[in-house]
């Protein structure tokens, strides 16, 4: 099977999945979502990512009768499915298909939707030579630690990032610097490794977990701290961190240089790890 799609229990190609129009993701963006990958064809770090998954529901009240261990097997079932090695599954639960009234429906059942696509992963060039980011203004709400299926003002500063030829666009709210529109951000200044904190004005990234993780298992100084904006733009290095990225060198912040305008030695370092101690083995 190419591309497919589960929806409420029914497979199919993913071209012919559908839900409908009443259904509240739809009307309202009222649903929350996760991302996860497959290296070598075994997923990855699937019980943090459903963990959060439950988070975010539970924060906007969404109760799904599935369990964890439900969604596990369904996804260990799509990629089998899907038959691709490297696969990236969404997952989507939206408060259901009722008539458009703002209030909770009584009675309605969340729609949960999975997707397993094809991945292609980022390239051997931009790892190796890093990317461009630009700032944007934080015009997101105070609950970005929720992963919801509002993605508005996500989109549009990707968008900006696009018109302006940049990879990724970072958010910069009240003087501070949170996240990226689709990853988590550090900075390196001298030896000490910062990532913002977690708390509302971000998501929380596995990946991020796994780069603190292995950073302070080789004794690097890895810190969760606030980086003013002005700060960050001094940086000897930056990088981003997420599903989609793994670990990926930022050269340029609003078209000029980050350090010496070359992925530094602490994001080099950090990624070997990431490769050779986070990865999956790829004969299994
Ligand atoms: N998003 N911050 C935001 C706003 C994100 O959307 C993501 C990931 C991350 C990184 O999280 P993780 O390491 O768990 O992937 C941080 C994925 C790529 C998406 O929405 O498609």
């Amino acid at each position: 099977m190419p591309n497919i799609a589960y929806v409420n229990g029914r497979w199919s190609p993913i071209t012919s999945a559908t839900v409908s129009v009443e259904d509240r993701g739809f009307q309202f963006g009222d649903g929350v979502y996760e991302l996860i990958r497959t290296y070598h064809g075994q997923v990855f770090h699937v019980q943090e990512h459903l963990k959060r998954l439950y988070a975010s529901l539970s924060q906007v009240e969404i109760r799904l009768e599935k369990t964890a261990a439900d969604l596990a097997s369904i996804i260990q079932l799509g990629i089998k499915r899907s038959g691709y090695p490297e696969v990236k599954i969404y997952i989507q639960v939206t408060r259901g298909a009722a008539s458009r009234l703002h209030h909770f429906p009584k009675g309605t059942k969340p729609t949960l939707v999975m997707t397993f696509r094809k991945l292609i992963p980022v390239s051997k060039l931009l790892k190796n030579n890093g990317v461009s980011v630009i700032s944007v203004l934080d015009t997101r709400w105070d609950r970005c630690n929720i992963k919801s299926l509002n993605l508005l003002p996500n989109i549009l500063a990707r968008e900006a990032a696009m018109k302006a030829s940049a990879y990724e666009a970072i958010f910069v709210r009240d003087r501070f610097v949170w996240e990226g529109a689709g990853s988590n951000i550090f900075a390196v200044f001298g030896k000490k490794v910062v990532t913002p904190p977690e708390g509302p004005t971000l998501l929380s990234g596995i990946t991020r977990d796994i780069v603190l993780s292995l950073g302070k298992k080789i004794r690097l100084d890895m810190r969760e701290e606030k980086i003013s904006f002005s700060d960050l733009k001094k940086a000897d290095e930056l990088f981003l961190t997420g599903t989609t990225v793994d670990i990926l060198p930022i050269v340029r912040l609003d078209q000029k240089r980050v350090g010496e305008g070359i992925p530094g030695p602490v994001t080099i370092l950090l990624q070997k790890l990431f490769d050779t101690t986070s990865l999956p083995p790829k004969s299994v």
